[in-house]
């Protein structure tokens, strides 16, 4: 039977990818290794515990013993596990590098000694940086500009250096932006939606105009899917829909989705450093036969519709420690903002 390891699979797109495989037919073992840092929630899984062939498991990437003891008969590793807030990372990098790059190495030596037959990183369009015009290729330099960034980009170096040097069946995947159900209310498209919800302040950093390339989650989750069967190996994989907006526009769509006041929307001082705009080519991953389903304005609506639905899933989520971090990061901010008309 295939064993199939998938690390940070208690968070957004992790535990989205977990419930794709679950649905497909065929024997399999699924193995989900998280940390449940304040990120990673059981409740993403709840619907898959205790079905046949799913083991969830409670431990740190950066753990070699834990992983020597569970990796085993492993084919398939899909490294999703990560530090992956970029407001976070500006406050405090330490546990990105950690767990990025040294958790990083710790899955691919461990991979290497049990001799697993493939390792999917998943990486991020953000280790290229930020591109004015055109969209970046598999092919151009990384020049990350947040540690989050550059702690991802300093793993694609390490799983690149070991197919190279040590010939592990690697592949990196390069997604843009994914919005859909469970993702955490750090981030602004959920921010953004609970936040219409409750009919608090909407923070639009600086004018409002940097634009992310969106996907919606179950179209990255068959993209990572197909490039671990079919990719080849050594290579790297750009995934984006070429949904590209700018956030002043995803902010209106939450408003009139939610039926909100616009008044909510408040400008709000710009987040250091902030990348201005992301787009990647995805010739590549097209030509593996992948293309998106699901169209941005049906994933916006799904997407809104799953918040109002969910409401005890992110009011728990907004909960304890998060309620901290909102203060510290939005406070001054708020007040000091304007409200976008
Ligand atoms: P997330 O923050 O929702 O989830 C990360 C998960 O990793 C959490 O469950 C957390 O508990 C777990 N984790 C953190 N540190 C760990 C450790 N040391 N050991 C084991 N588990 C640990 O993140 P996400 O948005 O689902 O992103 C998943 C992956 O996809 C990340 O590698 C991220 O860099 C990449 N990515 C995300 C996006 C996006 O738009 N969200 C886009 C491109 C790439
Ligand atoms: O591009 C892929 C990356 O997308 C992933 O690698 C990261 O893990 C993921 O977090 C995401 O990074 P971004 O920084 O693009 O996502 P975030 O949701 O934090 O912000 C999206 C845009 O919205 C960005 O331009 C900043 C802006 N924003 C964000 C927040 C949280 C706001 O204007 N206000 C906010 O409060």
């Amino acid at each position: 039977m295939k064993k199939i390891l998938v690390t940070g699979g208690a968070g957004f797109i992790g535990s989205n990818f977990a419930r794709m495989l679950m649905k497909r037919k065929g024997r399999r073992k699924i193995v989900i290794l998280d940390k449940l840092t304040y990120a990673g929630n059981l409740d993403n899984l709840a619907d898959l515990s205790g079905m046949d062939g799913f083991e969830f498991v409670k431990g740190d990437i950066c753990n070699g013993r834990l992983l020597d003891q569970l990796l085993p008969g492993t084919d398939i590793i899909y490294n999703f596990a990560a530090e992956t807030h970029v407001d976070r990372s500006i406050l405090e990098a330490g546990s990105f590098v950690k767990t990025d790059v040294v958790g990083t190495y710790t899955l691919l030596q461990m991979a290497l000694k049990h001799k697993v037959r493939r390792f999917v990183q998943i990486s991020t369009d953000e280790v290229y940086g930020s591109i004015e015009k055109g969209k970046f290729r598999e092919s151009d330099p990384m020049k990350p500009n947040s540690p989050y960034s550059a702690s991802k980009a300093g793993a694609d170096m390490l799983v690149r250096s070991f197919h190279r040097t040590y010939g592990l069946p690697v592949i990196i995947t390069r997604s843009s932006n994914n919005f859909g159900p469970f993702q955490h209310p750090e981030k602004f498209i959920p921010l953004f939606t609970t936040n219409a919800l409750e009919g608090k302040p909407m923070p639009l950093y600086g004018d409002g105009k940097n634009v992310r390339d969106w996907i919606y989650v179950e179209d990255n989750c068959r993209a990572i899917d197909l490039v671990g069967r079919k990719g080849k190996v050594g290579e790297v994989y750009n995934i984006g829909a070429g949904d590209e907006k700018e956030n002043i526009f995803i902010a209106k769509k939450i408003v009139s989705l939610s039926g909100a006041d616009r008044g909510l929307l408040t400008l709000v001082s710009d987040r250091p450093g902030h990348d201005r705009r992301y787009a990647v080519n995805t010739r590549k991953i097209r030509s593996l036969g992948w293309k998106k389903k699901v169209p941005f304005n049906e994933g916006m609506r799904m997407t809104v519709d799953w918040y109002r639905d969910n409401e005890e899933w992110w009011r728990k989520t907004k909960e304890g420690s998060f309620k901290k971090y909102y203060r510290k990061m939005y406070k001054d901010r708020i007040e000091g903002g304007k409200v976008r008309k």
